[in-house]
């Protein structure tokens, strides 16, 4: 893939040669600061005029380009990009920010572009240095992704935009700003790549093609790789996962990776689990075709377990990580699951289906419950699971709930950090009886009401005692809208907000 290239070069942002140089700036502030003061000198007060007449206000997402009025200045253009007021300031008003510079230097056909540091005067530690250096190679980097691999006419969308410049002064930490960026690029390239496999379609993104991509990422570092075929699924007892399997030519996997990092904390490893149905046609309760197409993104959470697990494993963090991806089509066909067929599962727990459009729940309940082999210290899952929590959250939350606050709170907090935002919902007991079944120990869906909780309650019932997370990504795994930083389609959701989950625990 042809990611943008990040360098950090010690340089004074007025002197060097770039075809676009980027300047951060507040909105409501009248004056430049940080290196666009000299450039403001060096050209006779441009950037105090722009600002004085109102031609750029620094509003959030907001862009001007302006040719520097004197030749000593070095770069051809200079984008001042809007960061809104600082008082309300955070890391993803940057992202975005960062995002607006990318598209305005593809829009004029620049080959690179470079950022100045020197807005971070007078902002709090916390958000300078390392972190700035993080969103901006991170941005950048999901800003510069596009599916276009199906397209014959190679670069369609003319995209010459490949370098990036981060351009630091003797005062900042270099250290700190070279890791930083460093990380910053790894996780977005681990969420590029969650993104193309999400966006591959269903006749090329099968279970097959699935356990095949986990194979070079586990050759690639050097990762334990198990996987299950329809042979090994009936010998392990995954009958859940081998009856939405049923109805479908395509054979099901079950993928195990996993990952020691040196000086793991001791106790059980962490355990992510994602959906990984590579097409849902809702099986014999089969969905409406509009929009149907969309069901290629059923994988979005075995994308993102993947991508999160090559990030830890490229970024050598301290932590024992078990990775589980079940993975299947849901088809009609004659051998297909029926409603009303009550099927067993890798637990022993008997199911009623009702409706087999509820698929994911139970392909997802073999692999939670095989995930307790482990005796995990957390088992999390990420699962496209229920139109409910589109409804119930939109495109701008994950629906978050687990069996332990302590972990909700932890990816609660990864969410805020990253910009990949969850919001809890309840898993009280009071919802449960909607499982019940007249003829097995529990019915697969729990009616309309709160069906973004049952879908959270039906999991429950296999995760045993270990505390355990779900997030529901159906609203936030693609989207039809972008934002500065992402083109619409796949958004790789959550694989970011992994990587920062297990960063934080492996130093615990
Ligand atoms: N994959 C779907 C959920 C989904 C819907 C994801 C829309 C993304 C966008 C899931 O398998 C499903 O079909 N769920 C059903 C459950 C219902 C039958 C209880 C749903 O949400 O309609
Ligand atoms: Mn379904
Ligand atoms: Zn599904």
């Amino acid at each position: 893939m042809n990611e943008l290239q990040y360098t950090i070069v010690a340089a004074e942002s007025s002197r060097y040669e770039t075809p676009l140089l980027a300047l951060p700036h507040f909105e409501g502030e009248s004056k430049p600061r940080g290196e666009a003061r000299e450039i403001d000198q060096l050209t006779n007060g441009q950037l105090t005029t722009i600002l004085e007449r109102g031609d750029f206000k620094g509003k959030g997402d907001e862009a001007l380009i302006v040719y520097p009025s004197s030749p000593e200045v070095a770069a051809e253009r200079i984008v001042l990009i809007g960061l809104g007021r600082q008082e309300e300031y955070s890391i993803e008003k940057l992202r975005r920010a960062v995002g607006t510079a990318v598209r305005q230097g593809e829009r004029i056909g620049a080959t690179s572009v470079a950022f100045g540091l020197g807005f971070q005067e007078g902002l709090p530690a916390e958000l300078t240095g390392a972190p700035t250096a993080q969103a901006i190679t991170e941005a950048a980097t999901l800003a510069g992704w596009e599916p276009g691999a199906f397209k014959t006419k190679k670069g369609a969308n003319g995209r010459k935009l490949i370098g990036l410049t981060i351009l630091i002064s003797e005062d900042d930490d270099e250290e700190a700003i070279e890791s930083g960026a460093h990380y910053g690029a790894t996780v977005a390239r681990a969420e590029n790549f969650a993104r193309t496999l999400q966006s591959a379609p269903g006749n090329t993104c099968t279970p097959t093609f699935l356990a095949e991509e986990a194979g070079k990422i586990a050759e690639e570092y050097g990762l334990g790789l198990t996987v299950f075929d329809r042979d090994a699924l009936e010998r392990e007892g995954m009958s859940a996962l081998l009856a939405v399997a049923r109805g479908s030519e395509e054979d099901p996997r079950m993928i195990i990776l996993e990952y020691r990092g040196e000086g793991a904390p001791e106790g059980g490893p962490l355990v992510l689990v994602g959906k990984g149905v590579t097409f849902d046609s809702g099986g014999i309760s089969i969905k409406p075709s509009a929009g149907m197409e969309d069901m290629k993104y059923d994988m979005s959470g075995a994308a993102a377990v993947l991508a999160a697990t090559m990030a830890v494993a490229e970024l050598e963090l301290p932590v024992h990580l078990i990775t589980i991806v079940p993975s299947t089509e849901n088809l009609p066909s004659g051998k297909s699951l029926k409603p009303g067929d009550i099927i067993g599962s890798h637990l022993g727990k008997t199911i009623e289906v009702i409706n087999t459009d509820a698929e994911g729940r139970l392909i997802l309940a073999d692999a939670l419950s095989y995930a307790q082999r482990y005796e995990p210290s957390a088992i999390v899952d990420a699962a496209t699971l229920t139109g409910a929590c589109v409804i119930a959250l939109g495109h701008h939350a994950t629906g978050l709930m687990g069996t332990d606050q302590a972990l909700v709170d932890q990816l609660f907090a990864a969410g805020e950090t990253t910009g990949e935002r969850c919001w809890q919902l309840p898993l009280w007991d009071e919802f449960r009886p909607q499982l019940d079944s007249d003829f097995a120990d529990l019915k697969n869906v729990g009616g309309r009401p709160a069906g973004t909780i049952t879908a959270g309650l039906f999991l429950k019932e296999f995760v045993g005692d270990f505390p355990w997370a779900h997030l529901d990504i159906a609203g936030t795994a693609y989207r039809d809208s972008p934002v500065p930083y992402m083109r619409k389609g796949a958004t790789g959701t959550p694989t970011r907000l992994f990587v920062e989950w297990v960063r934080t625990r492996s130093t615990h």
